[in-house]
């Protein structure tokens, strides 16, 4: 068996590499000078178990990946997996207006060409997992998150929306304290509101737990509603960290502390899924 670690997941291949202790392929990567991908497999990989480890994001990765699992399907493998840490475009994962794409089926689709079987880490609905056309499974780091936050003596845990809801039940029963969620509605793609509603956080040393940061607009709002009900202190804490922009810097300064899973790398990733995703393959 053999684990490749694509340019987005450089980190979590080499924890699995070491995890499952099988080697790293070797692999050239590079750009033409128009921008255009180039992989080349080293290793003889003919009837081999290939683990295939890439981020679906940005658009640029999922290229790659695409052009990595051609790679390793034409070179012989026996078997491909492909590890998608974060699975890019799955939160469009129906038409919400007539005439959409059903952009996380697309990527979906095209993924499962050269694949014997997909593993994701927390996608955005279970339900997606189904877009796939190969057996597809996935793995959370939801308790890695929720053991780091105990030991930062959180005693509260909120959901920003109903759709966290779970994640924040999961991560609260761990930690062994309470939890609660809010309401959310988003306007557009950078605007969210959230409905009042009394939470019993005051005094409280509050955990928000949510699937992906994006813009942070849902967790600055999360934020400024516990502080207004008086929190203690407030983190948040997520597995996917996309930060777009300035999410990052502007969510530091509004709150007590950001973490995020490394299923995209950055200065906050410190919870690697690595052994989650070993447990699942
Ligand atoms: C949405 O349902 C997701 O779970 C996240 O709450 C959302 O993607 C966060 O986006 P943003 O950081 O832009 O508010």
């Amino acid at each position: 068996m053999y684990i490749l670690g694509g340019t987005s997941a450089k980190t979590i291949a080499g924890n699995l590499a070491n995890a499952l202790q099988e080697p790293l392929l070797q692999v050239i990567y590079k750009r033409f000078p128009d921008d255009e991908f180039y992989v080349r497999v080293m290793d003889q990989i003919e009837g081999e178990d290939v683990i295939l480890v890439q981020t679906a994001y940005p658009d640029p990765k999922i290229v790659e990946l695409l052009i990595m699992q051609d790679a390793v399907h034409d070179a012989g493998a026996k078997k491909i997996t492909v590890v998608l840490p974060y699975f890019g475009y799955s939160r469009q994962d129906k038409k919400f207006e007539e005439g959409e794409a059903v952009s996380a089926r697309a990527i979906a689709q095209h993924v499962s060409l050269h694949a014997d079987a997909i593993i994701t880490v927390d996608p955005h609905k279970e339900y997606i997992l189904k877009f796939f056309t190969v057996p597809t499974y996935c793995c959370s780091a939801v308790l890695s998150l929720a053991r780091y936050l105990k030991e930062k003596n959180i005693d509260f845990v909120l959901a920003p929306d109903k759709g966290a809801k779970d994640r924040a039940k999961e991560a609260a029963s761990l930690i062994n304290c309470d939890y609660d969620y809010l309401e959310k509605t988003r306007i557009d793609g950078t605007t969210v509101r959230i409905t009042p509603k009394s939470l019993n956080a005051s005094g409280k040393h509050v955990a928000i737990i949510d699937d992906i940061i994006s813009t942070g607009g849902t967790m600055a709002n999360s934020i400024r509603e516990l502080k207004k009900q008086g929190a203690k202190t407030v983190s948040v804490a997520c597995t996917h960290g996309l930060f777009v922009g300035n999410a990052l810097e502007r969510l530091r300064k509004a709150c007590d502390g950001v973490v995020c899973a490394n299923t995209l790398e950055n200065e906050v990733s410190t919870i690697s899924v690595a052994s989650e995703v070993a447990k699942a393959l």
